[in-house]
């Protein structure tokens, strides 16, 4: 079994943890949190082994009753893989202390590009990661992306993709972030950052970005334009896009409006936390003008990262294949199975 370290339990960091538990071929080795908060209990309620992140913060845990079993460096040391879900900034910090027990890391999309070997999307890029010592698992609107161009380029060929990306202003905890009642053209220069982050998976992919930050917590929404260099029609298009899993085609008589109605979905089918760990793509909005293909995409910003970290632990190590990889992640999650 494939022992991981979880260093940085939050939103990303927690349902990694969950997701590898399920896994047939891994197992948490243990989690890493600075404070003993909330989702500290939560780690060691769900039989997680909980280390300190800090070592002069280390009694803050027994102060308040919760068991740890030892420092962030012991778990490391075990560990043959870490992924790190620290806020952005930290794990870059932490690839000294990772690279001190030759063990290798998984960061998230809030590092930067080039703080790591590699930029990681499962279905665009699995084998770059094999061997390497850092990896980022890029962000959740990168993420997003990436899993719509990669069939498309395969089957179409792209010319150019412009993408506006209506983004959540905070996650649903994040009381202090905003607006609260406003609409933000973010970044206002173009191209936004997410077009560049795309080009770190498909380098040689033309693609425009545009972002916007709006009063809402659920979910990302983008409006994508794909300019094809071949002319399918719309509903080729729509078939090629539901054979993959991590895509998911939300058929008309759903009667599925928007991020509120799609998130009640998954909560509906069981989904833990009520995670949409897919790309939820409005059929309807599936549309072929000339080579130009538009599309409605819904990107679930706290889980549809899960899958693909993953997955990069099976590629870092080089424990299996990307089908082999991506078939028992989402077998094991229940991925593609809406
Ligand atoms: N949320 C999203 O929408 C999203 C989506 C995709 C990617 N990402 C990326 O994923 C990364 C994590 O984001 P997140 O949203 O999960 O953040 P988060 O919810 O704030 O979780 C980060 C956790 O790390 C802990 N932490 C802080 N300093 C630490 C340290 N030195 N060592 C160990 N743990 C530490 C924090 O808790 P304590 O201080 O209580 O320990 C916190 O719970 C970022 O790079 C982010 O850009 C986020």
């Amino acid at each position: 079994m494939i022992q991981v370290a979880v260093n940085g339990y939050g939103t990303i960091g927690k349902r990694v943890a969950d997701a590898v538990a399920a896994q047939p071929d891994m197992e948490v080795l243990g989690v890493a949190k600075t404070r003993p908060n909330y989702e500290a209990r939560g780690a060691v309620d769900r039989g997680y082994d909980l280390y300190a992140a800090i070592e002069d913060r280390a009694d803050r845990f027994a102060e308040e009753g919760i068991e740890i079993a030892g420092l962030v460096d012991e778990l490391v040391a075990g560990a043959d893989v870490v992924v790190d879900a620290c806020p952005s900034g930290v794990g870059e910090a932490n690839l000294e202390l990772y690279a001190e027990h030759g063990v290798p890391a998984l960061l998230q999309g809030g590092e930067d590009a080039d703080a790591v070997d590699v930029s990681f999307n499962a279905r665009a890029n699995y084998e770059a990661a094999e061997g390497a010592d850092a990896v980022r698992v890029v962000s959740c609107n990168t993420t997003g992306l990436a899993r719509l161009v990669a069939p498309l380029e395969e089957a179409y060929g792209i010319e150019k993709v412009r993408a506006t990306l209506v983004r959540r202003g905070g996650d649903p905890a994040q009381s202090g972030r905003g607006p609260i009642n406003d609409i933000l053209p973010n970044p206002v220069e173009l191209p936004s950052h997410h077009g560049p982050d795309v080009n770190t998976i498909f380098p040689d992919l033309a693609i425009d970005t545009l972002g916007l930050k709006v009063p809402a917590t659920l979910m990302h929404m983008h409006s994508v334009n794909v300019t094809l260099e071949a002319e399918p029609a719309a509903d080729e298009v729509r078939e090629l896009l539901a054979g993959e899993d991590r895509l998911f085609l939300i058929d008309g008589s759903y009667d599925i409006d928007g991020s509120g109605a799609l998130k009640e979905f998954a909560l509906d089918a069981g989904r833990p936390r009520g995670d949409l760990w897919e790309n939820g793509i409005w059929a309807d909005s599936v549309s072929m003008e000339g080579h130009d293909l538009y599309l409605f995409q819904a990107i679930h910003q706290e889980s549809d990262v899960v899958p693909e970290n993953v997955d990069a632990i099976r590629a870092v190590l080089g424990a299996a294949g990307r089908e082999e990889s991506m078939r028992t992640t989402d077998e094991a999650l229940g991925v593609g199975a809406l």
